[in-house]
């Protein structure tokens, strides 16, 4: 049994970890412990100093160690005397903003807990939920906390159910997803921030005193922020440490905030932006927040992410290509961006069937007037004019070539010159009177609207039925500004911008529910919105715009800690990059685009004979190596960002794969060594089929680089056990 209840103390143990909470003697529910398995109560480690100016609740008497201010909860709220970041804040109709939440029971169910209208991790028979009952006394406002858990990957998922039991409506001001207490230790935090084509860059820092925060508030989850986390000790590294991740399975504006308080202790509150949020619950209205993953490892970051790899493949993404093999795909976006016709994608079609490859996918142009990205957006009908054809011609042309079809899509913006912009201006998002502000030229649609979903569904859905279509691109490309809905009363804007993400997961649910053979692979200018909760519709998502091979090392670098390989949509482009002018070898490329779900983004018929003929090798290569790169443990063997190399490890069946990229040359070099992973110490491997070695000899001596041969030389490593 995961999920243990003794006396007034609750401990949830995974396969290495437990989480542990009580219930103190004034029905506050306190946290005790998040890390290795003890066996023990660990309420002993509590401590209730009398710290000046931390004020203590009525009913502690004269107990002025008793403070929310200093005792570490599960759910803090406002009001209460703890001055600290809280989870949850409520305006009370007589205009108080208060709930003091104490105990009310529990419940254990088998199997985990799903979220209505929001993306879960889902599990069957191995599961358990906790669910821990709060109560404010005076107002009857309750929540549920939910606790689901995956034993055997050390998984702890959170989530909350704010219920208005009270006779008038309230209003919710913050309602976050979880909040975790960390009563010691001296921890760094790791977030993952970027832009757009430079997207999830890892950055390290000792946790101050005061607020830090890693937050979102463009209506996606964003380039500029991953809605990820890690909190490790200081001397925490790949291999070795104490880390907690966190992963909010949301893709609209998150906050991640972290509070390093007055006596030391470290608060994490992740959930909804509270920027902008409001929202009304009527008497017995419930609110369901988004999901937080959890896991701790004393392995270091490997382990922790091994964890999240293993939650994301099997628990998060569904559908038939979360565990068929994903088609290595050729899209023709570099190679022809909008210019092109029916006949050039065949062309291109043709060459890419005789090269291996499975899956051509059109992208932006097709439909509507849309030869620049200033039109057409929102008018879902095929321009045959452009195509010289059908697209069910189109598609059948391809199929002839032994190749599936992928479409692009961008279901969630209007341009102002579309026909759909001249018969619904209302559907645009913007404000009444005002100008919209805009990103590339386009703006968003109201995803909170049922009828925009209902035109969505329904032109999305007819292309699919009238052509022979195995794949979707959804794009999102813009922040959301001027957040305004004709259909929201406008004491309820608040509940705007979660009820367009609301909106967003319903169509897809739809979609994906309805066309299972559908590939979904999400994109939001690359890697915009790459979160949990797309994952949960959209089992790959295009990673970044920026195909370059050198920075690609970098940005899959970042995206690896939280999310698997087979998540992360890679394409070998053409040379010089078109983000950035730089030139690197077709093989350094190759490896780059390998570690994810594989493709090609390049006019494929202008390469040589020569550059042909290695595509086709690499392609053979993949394939013959694609169980091995989506389906086995992931390690990072240098780091990035800081060292000369960028190095990683896939390991399957006594079989490794080592791949990465020399960054610089230089005369004069001594080889490079890299200490292999995941190894077993007592068996023997030959690399590249040859020579014989121990795992131990590799895992702890290491192997020899080849000296670079120019820049970014492309380093790989075949390792099979003997
Ligand atoms: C975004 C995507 C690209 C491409 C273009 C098309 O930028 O990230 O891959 O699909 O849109 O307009």
């Amino acid at each position: 049994m995961p999920i243990n209840v003794n006396e007034n103390v609750f401990s949830i143990e995974t396969e290495n970890t437990m989480y542990q909470m009580c219930i103190d003697e004034l029905g506050v529910l306190r946290h005790l412990w998040y890390g290795k398995k003890t066996g023990n109560d660990m309420g002993y480690l509590l401590d209730y100093p009398y710290i000046c100016f931390s004020p203590s609740p009525y009913d502690a008497g004269n107990n002025r160690g008793y403070s929310l201010d200093t005792i570490p909860q599960e759910y803090s709220a406002v009001g209460t005397g703890d001055f600290r970041i809280t989870a949850l804040s409520v305006l009370n109709t007589d205009g108080s903003e208060a709930v003091d939440l104490r105990y009310n029971g529990y419940k254990i169910c088998k199997g985990k807990y799903s979220i209505p209208g929001l993306p879960a991790v889902y599990a069957e028979d191995d599961s358990e939920t906790l669910e821990i009952y709060l109560v404010d006394k005076l107002t009857n406002v309750q929540v549920v906390l939910k606790y689901g858990v995956i034993s055997k990957y050390d998984i702890i998922t959170r989530s909350a159910v704010i219920c208005n039991g009270g006779e008038s409506s309230i209003t919710l001001k913050n309602a976050a997803s979880m909040c975790l207490d960390i009563p010691y230790g001296q921890w760094d935090w790791i977030h993952f921030h970027g832009r757009h084509a430079m997207e999830r860059m890892v950055e390290r820092r000792p946790l101050f005193h005061g607020i830090q925060e890693s937050s979102s508030k463009r209506g996606t989850s964003s380039h500029q922020q991953n809605p990820a986390v890690i909190l490790c000790d200081k001397n925490c590294n790949e291999d070795y440490g104490d880390c907690i991740g966190a992963a909010l399975m949301y893709s609209g504006s998150f906050g991640i905030k972290i509070e390093l308080d007055q006596v030391n202790q470290t608060r994490v509150i992740m959930g909804i932006n509270s920027d902008n949020f409001s929202w009304t619950l009527n008497k017995n209205e419930e609110f369901y927040t988004p999901e937080v993953i959890l896991s701790f490892s004393d392995g270091g970051f490997s382990k922790l992410s091994h964890n999240f790899h293993n939650v994301i493949r099997n628990n998060v993404c569904r559908g038939n290509y979360k565990t068929c093999e994903r088609p290595v795909l050729i899209n023709n976006w570099e190679a022809t961006y909008f210019d092109f016709d029916g006949d050039k994608i065949e062309k291109i079609a043709k060459t890419a069937a005789q090269l291996g490859i499975d899956m051509l996918v059109l992208d932006d142009g097709w439909f509507g007037k849309r030869n620049d990205d200033t039109s057409g957006l929102g008018d879902w009908v095929v321009n045959e004019d452009k195509l010289k054809c059908s697209l069910s011609q189109l598609s059948k042309r391809i199929s002839n070539l032994g190749m599936k079809f992928g479409l692009w899509f961008e279901p969630e913006m209007i341009s102002e010159d579309s026909d759909l912009y001249r018969t619904h201006p209302e559907w645009a998002i913007k404000m009444p009177g005002r100008n919209p502000v805009q990103c590339r030229s386009q703006m968003v649609l109201d995803m909170t609207r049922s009828d925009v979903r209902h035109y969505l569904y329904n032109s999305i859905s007819s292309i699919l039925k009238d052509a022979d279509i195995s794949y979707i691109k959804w794009d999102m490309n813009s922040s959301i500004n001027g957040w305004y809905s004709e259909k929201i009363p406008s004491d309820r804007m608040g509940e705007m911008q979660h009820r367009y993400v609301l909106g967003v997961y319903d169509l897809l649910e739809r979609l994906t529910h309805d066309f299972p053979n559908v590939l979904f692979e999400g994109c939001s200018g690359g890697g915009g919105r790459f979160d949990a909760g797309m994952l949960y519709y959209c089992p790959q998502f295009w990673c970044s715009d920026n195909t370059d091979s050198f920075d690609r090392t970098k940005i899959q670098y970042g995206t690896s800690f939280f999310y698997p390989v087979s998540t992360v949509g890679s394409h070998v482009s053409a040379v010089p990059n078109h983000q950035t002018g730089r030139i690197s070898s077709l093989n350094t490329r190759g490896i780059v685009s390998m570690a994810g779900s594989f493709g090609y983004e390049l006019d494929i018929n202008s390469l040589s004979d020569d550059e042909q003929n290695k595509i086709k090798e690499q392609v053979i290569k993949f394939k013959k190596n694609r169980d091995l790169i989506h389906n086995g443990k992931y390690y990072r063997l240098s780091n990035a960002t800081e060292d000369d190399f960028a190095l990683w490890e896939f390991v399957k069946d006594g079989k490794a794969l080592v791949q990465g990229m020399i960054f610089n040359t230089e005369p004069n070099l001594i080889h490079y060594c890299v200490k292999l992973k995941g190894l077993d110490a007592n068996k023997k491997y030959k690399i590249n089929s040859n020579g014989c070695y121990t795992g131990a000899a590799l895992m702890y001596g290491g192997f020899l680089l080849d000296i670079p041969r120019g820049d970014y030389y492309g380093v790989e490593l075949y390792v099979e056990e003997i």
